[in-house]
């Protein structure tokens, strides 16, 4: 938690910073012997959360299947694409018929896409969207307004792993309006949010938790609004989610509070949609 409201004090690009010097020594080991693995960035650059770069993109792969009805000859976005973590595992999944668009708002993560996994998987493809997000960018034009570049009806599977987590609510309707709008009729959308209800609010770790009331939902720290944002419950499903053409299929709740570690849930919660 102290190292957390550490990190959060730094402004974005010295994080990233911090990071890289952080890791400088294991990635210049890992290089020099030749330890890296395909399509995995050195550690210092992976600024888009801790644990097994590789198995929480081969943990996430399952969940597309089974939650997300994914085919490997799907039309696929990944809003936040980060650094590749859901790229890397849906380059070996989809097929020549298959395609994947991306975008996100840190431009290392995009350049590291477009030249690690663009160059060999020509129909994955990666783009760098200016919007403002205080965890991650000093600058650049609002979410709550923002226009996929998108045709209507285009992607048969849409997803946003931690993503929803790092945005307030009127950016996330909008996103859930756009999602709607650029699903195919029947397309699923898989996305990841933290779930205040009863039960999560008794049983939130120390080291983990919201202690910022803003009334709908809760934010992890009050000058870096993205840092994690939690929302309630029925405040996420009757106001944020109704009203956008899509319903909602199933809720899976992580083990950031309800479950025992497992490879059958991910930390945060899960919310499947499916465009009417
Ligand atoms: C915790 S990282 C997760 C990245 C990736 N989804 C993954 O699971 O590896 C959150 C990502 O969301 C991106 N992000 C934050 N706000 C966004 C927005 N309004 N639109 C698109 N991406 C956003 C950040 O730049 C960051 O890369």
């Amino acid at each position: 938690m102290m190292l957390r409201k550490l990190y959060y004090i730094l402004p974005p690009s010295f994080r990233l910073l911090a990071r890289r010097l952080f890791f400088l020594p294991i990635d210049i080991y890992n290089k020099i012997f030749n330890k890296n693995i395909e399509m995995v960035p050195p550690r210092g650059l992976i600024y888009t959360g801790s644990g097994d770069f590789v198995k929480t993109g081969k943990v996430f792969l399952k969940l597309f299947i089974d939650y997300g009805n994914l085919k490997p000859h799907h039309r696929v976005l990944d809003i936040g694409s980060g650094i590749g973590r859901m790229a890397r595992p849906l380059a070996f999944f989809l097929d020549e018929n298959g395609s994947y668009e991306g975008f996100d708002l840190v431009d290392t993560g995009v350049k590291w896409c477009k030249k690690n996994i663009s160059a060999k998987y020509p129909n994955f493809k990666f783009q760098k969207v200016c919007l403002l997000n205080d965890l991650y960018t000093s600058s650049g034009n609002n979410a709550k307004t923002f226009k996929f570049p998108y045709k209507d009806n285009e992607f048969d599977f849409v997803f946003l792993v931690s993503v929803f987590t790092h945005m307030q609510p009127d950016e996330v309707k909008n996103y859930l309006d756009e999602i709607g709008r650029v699903l195919k009729t029947n397309g699923r959308c898989l996305a990841t949010f933290f779930i205040l209800n009863d039960y999560t609010l008794k049983s939130m770790d120390k080291n983990f938790n919201f202690p910022v009331n803003c009334g709908e939902y809760r934010l992890m720290d009050k000058k870096v609004k993205a840092a994690n944002v939690a929302y309630n419950e029925d405040y996420l499903v009757n106001n944020l989610i109704s009203g956008n053409n899509m319903a909602i299929k199933n809720i899976i709740y992580g083990y950031w509070c309800n479950h025992e570690k497992s490879e059958k849930y991910s930390f945060q919660d899960i919310v499947v949609f499916e465009k009417l």
